[in-house]
């Protein structure tokens, strides 16, 4: 396509930064399959050096799926060399290096004199930086991006001065964050056509632009940017991201297709895997989409008053500007049940974007066997409850084998559990003032922890009164909250799961938490 807008995205990167939103190796793979599925142009994978768990992430996808991978690294060598190592299995990869710009970023994080007393001496030595970390990412690949970061809010002649620097030292693309989302729409695409206007070598890379929402505004913003020349856009998957998250690929990828009428680009993206791709990461990540989201909220595409109904009925135009099968949103509803076999178990799961070797095919079945016992009827959703369920258990240090609780209106809720920790087996019961707390409590015995509850949610996923429940405990520990989800038909099943895997988290990064103390930080 001419004018082609390509499609960076940054879901297993800057998505995962989402508070508690922390995703296994299993379930990264598995959403970058679904994102090449898609078409998306660009998978930022990671940040490698940021953690075993990370590096492991990054190379395993690198070497297993077929799209330009990325990976993210500050302008330390350490860091690009991790990017590289992480990288270096793929057919092309990317390594996207990145450095503070504002005045308010230079003066906070780079307050200390070593990068110079005054603002005009610390930029001097951010531009150096930038420049020897792209020139040194340029000895491993030819494919180098460089963030200026909260470009937002740095000094237009500053900005010109380092893109055209970094462009000169090799960068292939140069990205424009935003990173605190306070830009205006006009604002931020007049930067990008200053930046046009001012960079001497800007037609020797691509320009991409990077979005927070934290004004709700990265969505509009990005496209004031594309119509202004840029041509690369970081998005994520429902938005999620730092804080109030990052512009939404689905909504970007749809304003330019809907509107075709008004631009003169598109992208490549294959819309009708939209809705597979969202409800994936909402089910591995546990950020639970808002109803009345745009493109993939449940109410997208749900006419409730009667003269919007009556409207849809006679003519689909009068209410609709998209049709909901262009993102992926059947008309028909294919229900599973007890006596659906294999096959037909294995072609929906490939259907909704998974992958299974025989083996868990094998086990995915024998649990949908139970389910479709405990419920008649068993919908899409459940099934990416399963999968959600089978892609955790890779890490179940902590396993509940039993669970027994007594509880009335006369009598002192009670929890028994048995736990499997790292093979061993350990029993215990305790009282609570609820079945939950008490569950909680016999765990807290059990593994000589006492958690405090951040929050507890509860919601079903899926409809009618088998329906399963699905609970998000969080807990804290320190500067750090671990979130933890657990599904189950029995919502006291589904919280002593959740609590169990958010200790698990908060183990599993105390272990990160000394890996990296070791790791020298700059
Ligand atoms: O928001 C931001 O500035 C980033 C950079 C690393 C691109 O995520
Ligand atoms: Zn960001």
């Amino acid at each position: 396509m001419q004018n082609k807008i390509i499609i960076f995205d940054t879901t297993l990167r800057d998505g995962e930064q989402s508070p508690g939103a922390s995703l296994n190796i299993y379930e990264k793979v598995e959403i970058a399959r679904q994102l090449a599925k898609l078409k998306v142009d660009v998978i930022e994978t990671g940040f490698p050096v940021s953690s075993s768990v990370q590096f492991d992430a990054v190379q395993r996808i690198a070497g297993e799926v077929d799209v330009l991978t990325a990976g993210l690294a500050r302008t330390v060598e350490g860091d690009i060399k991790a990017a590289y190592d992480a990288l270096k299995g793929a057919d092309k990869f990317r390594i996207h290096t990145f450095l503070g710009t504002s005045d308010i970023h230079l003066s906070g994080k780079f307050g200390d004199d070593r990068y110079g007393k005054t603002m005009g001496e610390k930029r001097k030595t951010i531009l150096k930086m930038a420049c020897d970390a792209v020139a040194y990412a340029k000895t491993f690949t030819d494919d180098v991006e460089f963030s200026p970061e909260d470009a937002g809010r740095t000094d237009i002649g500053y900005l010109s001065e380092i893109t055209e620097a970094v462009i000169d030292a090799g960068a292939t693309t140069v990205n424009i964050p935003d990173t605190t989302g306070y830009t205006m729409p006009d604002e931020f695409g007049a930067k990008i056509a200053e930046l046009k206007q001012r960079v001497n070598n800007i037609d020797q890379a691509v320009i991409s632009i990077h979005c927070h929402n934290d004004l709700g505004l990265a969505v509009a913003n990005s496209l004031s940017a594309i119509q202004n020349g840029a041509r690369q856009v970081e998005c994520t998957i429902n938005g999620i991201g730092e804080r109030a998250g990052n512009a939404s690929l689905e909504e970007i990828v749809m304003a330019l297709k809907v509107r075709k009428d008004l631009w003169d680009c598109g992208t490549d993206i294959r819309t009708e895997e939209i809705n597979n791709t969202s409800r994936m990461v909402s089910g591995f990540t546990g950020m639970i989409v808002q109803p009345n989201k745009a493109i993939v909220g449940e109410n997208a595409f749900a006419h409730e008053s009667g003269i919007h109904q009556d409207g849809v009925l006679k003519l689909k135009l009068t209410y609709e500007i998209m049709k909901p099968e262009s993102v992926g949103v059947a008309d028909t509803k294919i229900i599973l049940g007890r006596h659906s076999g294999r096959h037909g178990l294995s072609s929906r799961l490939e259907h909704l974007g998974y992958h299974l070797t025989r083996e868990e095919m094998d086990s995915i079945y024998q649990q949908f066997l139970v389910l479709a016992d405990k419920k008649k009827e068993v919908f899409d959703n459940d099934l990416r409850v399963l999968m959600g369920d089978e892609a955790r258990k890779e890490e179940e240090h902590y396993r509940l084998d039993y669970l027994h609780v007594t509880l009335g209106t006369d009598a002192i809720p009670t929890a028994t559990i048995r736990l499997n920790v790292d093979e061993k087996v350990i029993e215990e019961s305790a009282i609570g003032d609820g079945p939950v707390d008490a569950c909680f409590n016999a765990i807290d015995r059990a593994l000589g922890t006492k958690s405090h509850i951040e929050s507890y949610q509860v919601r079903s996923i899926t409809s009618g009164r088998q329906a399963q429940g699905e609970v998000l405990v969080r807990v804290r520990k320190g500067e750090r909250s671990f979130v933890g989800k657990g599904v189950s038909t029995d919502i006291i099943e589904a919280s002593t799961k959740a609590y169990l895997e958010a200790l698990r988290e908060q183990r599993v990064f105390s272990i990160e938490d000394e890996f990296l103390e070791m790791v020298a930080t700059p």
